[in-house]
C-alpha cells in the first residue's frame, strides 16, 4: 500500500511538505478614492471596503502599511464625468491627487494605476463611444494620455483594465517617449466579461449605461483565447500579465502562467469577494479558512501576484500562522 497519510501526520510534517504558500509579498490591495471632502462612505455590497476622500484616507493607509501590505491598486471615482472621460487626465485629478499624496506618506509602497475611461465617462463604457459603438482605435490616445499622467503623479506600475486593441504598445510606446521607460505594464491581459465585477461598478460608479462590455471584455467560455490575449500584450510589451477574474478562472491561470515566464497575476474580483463576505457574516462559512484556501488555489494555479479585497484580513491571518 503507498501510505500517502504517512506525511499527514503532524502540523509541521504537514508544512514540511506543503507545496505553496502565500505570503503578504504575493498582495495586492485595491483602493477607492472619491473626489470630494470628509468621505468615509461604505460600499453596501462590499461589507469592509469603503470609499475614501483624499483627506480621509491617511489612516486607511496607515492600516495598509501597518499590514504589512507592500502594493497598493488604486481607483479614483471623479466628480465630473463626461463624454469622452477627459478628467482621466487633467493633472490634478482625484487619481493624480492621491497618487501624489501616497508617494509622499509611503514613498515605497508600490502604487499601481488602474488606467480606464469607465470611471470617468458619463456614459460608463470603457472606451470613446460613438452611437451604441465603443470605438477601439479612438481610445488609446486618451488611455496613453491617462498613463502619462499616472505616471507623472507618482504611479509606480500602470494597469490597463479596458480590454481595446493595441493599448499595451501604444501606452509603452507614450510613457517611453515621455521619460517613462522604466515604468512597467501591468495588463489586465485575459479580462473576461464577468457578472462578479457588479460590486465593483457600485464601488467605483462605473456601470456601463446601455449595453454590456461583451464587446471588448472576453467571453467566460474561452479559454484558448485567454493564452492568445496574453501573447499579444507581451508582444506590445507587457512586463506583467493578469486574468481576471481568478476563482473561476483557475484554468486560466494555469495555462497562462504554463505558457509564458512573465509574471502572472489574478484579480480576485469584487463579486469573489461579496459572496464569502456574505456567507460569513451569516455563520455559514469560516472566513478565514475560505479566503485562505482560495488565496492558496489561485497562487497553486500559477498566479505570483493575487489582487484581493481581502488583502488586510489575509495578512494578519498569515502573520498568525
Ligand atoms: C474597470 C474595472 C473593473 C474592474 C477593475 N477595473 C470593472 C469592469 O470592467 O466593469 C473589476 C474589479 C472587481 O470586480 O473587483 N475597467
Ligand atoms: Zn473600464
Amino acid at each position: 500500500m503507498v501510505r500517502m497519510r504517512r506525511l499527514r501526520a503532524g502540523s509541521n510534517l504537514r508544512s514540511l511538505v506543503r507545496e505553496t504558500a502565500v505570503t503578504i509579498n504575493d498582495l495586492v490591495y485595491p483602493v477607492f478614492i472619491k473626489e470630494g471632502k470628509d468621505i468615509k462612505e461604505p460600499v453596501a455590497s462590499m461589507p469592509g471596503i469603503y470609499q475614501y476622500s483624499c483627506d480621509r484616507f491617511g489612516w486607511e493607509l496607515e492600516r495598509i502599511v501597518n499590514a504589512g501590505i507592500k502594493a497598493i491598486l488604486v481607483f479614483g471615482i471623479p466628480k465630473h464625468k463626461d463624454e469622452t472621460g477627459s478628467e482621466a487626465y487633467n493633472e490634478h485629478g482625484v487619481t493624480q491627487n492621491i497618487i501624489r499624496e501616497i508617494k509622499k506618506k509611503v514613498p515605497d509602497i508600490i502604487v499601481i494605476a488602474d488606467v480606464c475611461l469607465c470611471e470617468y465617462t458619463s456614459h460608463g463604457h470603457c472606451g470613446i463611444i460613438s452611437g451604441n459603438e465603443i470605438l477601439n482605435d479612438e481610445t488609446l490616445e486618451p488611455l496613453a494620455k491617462m498613463s502619462v499622467s499616472l505616471a507623472r503623479a507618482g504611479a509606480d506600475i500602470i494597469a490597463p483594465s479596458d480590454m481595446m486593441d493595441g493599448r499595451v504598445a501604444y501606452i509603452r510606446k507614450a510613457l517611453d517617449i515621455t521619460g517613462f521607460k522604466n515604468t512597467p505594464i501591468m495588463s489586465y491581459s485575459a479580462k473576461f466579461a464577468s457578472g462578479y465585477y457588479s460590486p465593483f461598478r457600485d464601488a467605483a460608479q462605473s456601470a456601463p449605461s446601455f449595453g454590456d462590455r461583451k464587446t471588448y471584455q472576453m467571453d467566460p467560455a474561452n479559454g484558448r483565447e485567454a493564452v492568445r490575449e496574453c501573447e499579444n500584450d507581451i508582444a506590445e510589451g507587457a512586463d506583467i500579465i493578469m486574468v481576471k477574474p481568478a476563482l473561476a478562472y483557475l484554468d486560466v491561470i494555469k495555462k497562462v502562467s504554463e505558457c509564458t515566464n512573465y509574471p502572472v497575476a489574478a484579480y480576485n474580483v469584487s463579486g469573489e469577494y461579496s459572496m464569502v463576505k456574505a456567507a460569513a457574516l451569516n455563520g455559514w462559512i469560516d472566513e478565514k479558512r475560505i479566503v485562505m484556501e482560495n488565496l492558496v488555489s489561485i497562487k497553486r494555479a500559477g498566479a505570483g501576484i493575487i489582487i484581493t479585497y481581502h488583502a488586510i484580513d489575509a495578512a494578519r491571518w498569515i502573520k498568525e500562522e
